[in-house]
């Protein structure tokens, strides 16, 4: 089969680094045709220039890096330093990047790829949703030319920020309801699913005797990445979100889902941004995602460890 065509947009960040090395390393499979950021993790200035250093450091010079949205639609931007550090990657120690910022705005970048697509393309989102609600709402048809979205967010139990809400939809929580609604195929991967998927020390030990610099840089952003996590949940690991995205990209037999209809509660200030998961149609809205329900972890650790290996 020919690689399938897609857009990755992110707030690097740590997991987004590694969900990025496992594309990058996997051409065979996927053609990624842009990567735009968003201001999540960390802002703007520092997700670009991160997605720009993780290029660089798989070896991709190729790759078009694009800035999007500085802020989320209508709340105040709220960053994650405390997970990825101030740098937004933190544990690495990566040279400034030669491979320049596209001039292109991100938003603007995502509209015409998809308006001059010629197969549909597919967007894997790692952040925020702010970028692709600004380019659905400049041009709602652009959802013919999308194969798929495939969002790592939102939370059918728990949310990570709240109680209620996840990270990524908690930030913007408005984006994801015109995403959510906007009537394109959509794939959720929640913290359900990405809390299946730890860090564990065996895990990490695997990663870092690859021996090579990605191996090296990537076990030693995911070794202080989450340690609030860890702490928190008494977990033994930090849940990598963002690889679970390109890994149902690349092995979607890893994975059981369930048609759902989700929306993303934007009126009361104890749960806004939850995603409000009806797999039993006591909504009365028809299902409009791919809900992800369980990942083979391990399945999950092998793939990843198999193509950033390769880099
Ligand atoms: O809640 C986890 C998500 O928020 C991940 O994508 C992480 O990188 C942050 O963006
Ligand atoms: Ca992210």
């Amino acid at each position: 089969m020919a690689p399938r065509p897609i857009i990755i947009d992110c707030d690097p960040g740590v997991d987004d680094a590694i969900a990025l090395l496992l594309a990058l390393a996997s051409t065979n499979e996927l053609t990624v045709l842009g990567v735009t950021t968003v201001a999540g993790n960390a802002p703007l200035s520092l997700t670009q220039k991160n997605a720009r250093k993780i290029c660089q450091l798989a070896g991709r010079l190729d790759v078009n890096v694009y800035a999007g949205c500085p802020r989320p639609l209508l709340q105040p931007l709220v960053t994650a330093e405390h997970v990825h550090g101030e740098t937004g990657l933190q544990g690495a120690d990566l040279p400034e990047p030669t491979l320049a910022l596209q001039p292109q705005h991100g938003v603007s970048f995502l509209i015409d790829a998809l308006t001059q697509a010629a197969e549909k393309i597919t967007l894997a989102t790692l952040g925020p949703l702010t970028n692709i609600a600004v380019a659905l709402i400049q041009q709602p048809q652009l959802i013919e030319n999308i194969e798929e979205i495939v969002v790592m967010g939102g939370a059918i139990t728990h949310g990570n920020v709240t109680p209620s809400a996840e990270f990524n939809i908690y930030v913007d929580p408005h984006a994801a309801q015109v995403v959510m609604g906007s009537g394109a195929p959509i794939t959720l991967i929640s913290l359900d699913v990405t809390h299946q998927v730890l860090t564990t020390t065996e895990r990490l030990a695997a990663i870092r005797a690859l021996g090579s610099p990605v191996g090296q840089a990537a076990a030693d952003m995911l070794a202080y990445y989450g340690t609030e996590d860890v702490d928190r949940y008494g977990l033994p690991g930090a849940p990598l979100h963002d690889p679970c995205v390109i890994a149902y990209l690349l092995q979607p037999t890893l994975y059981s889902h369930r048609q759902a209809y989700v929306e993303v509660d934007l009126a009361s200030p104890l749960t806004l941004g939850r995603t409000v998961v009806d797999f039993w149609g006591g909504s009365g809205r028809p299902a409009n995602a791919k809900v992800m329900l369980t990942i083979d972890a391990n399945g999950l650790y092998q793939l990843l460890i198999d193509r950033i290996g390769k880099l």
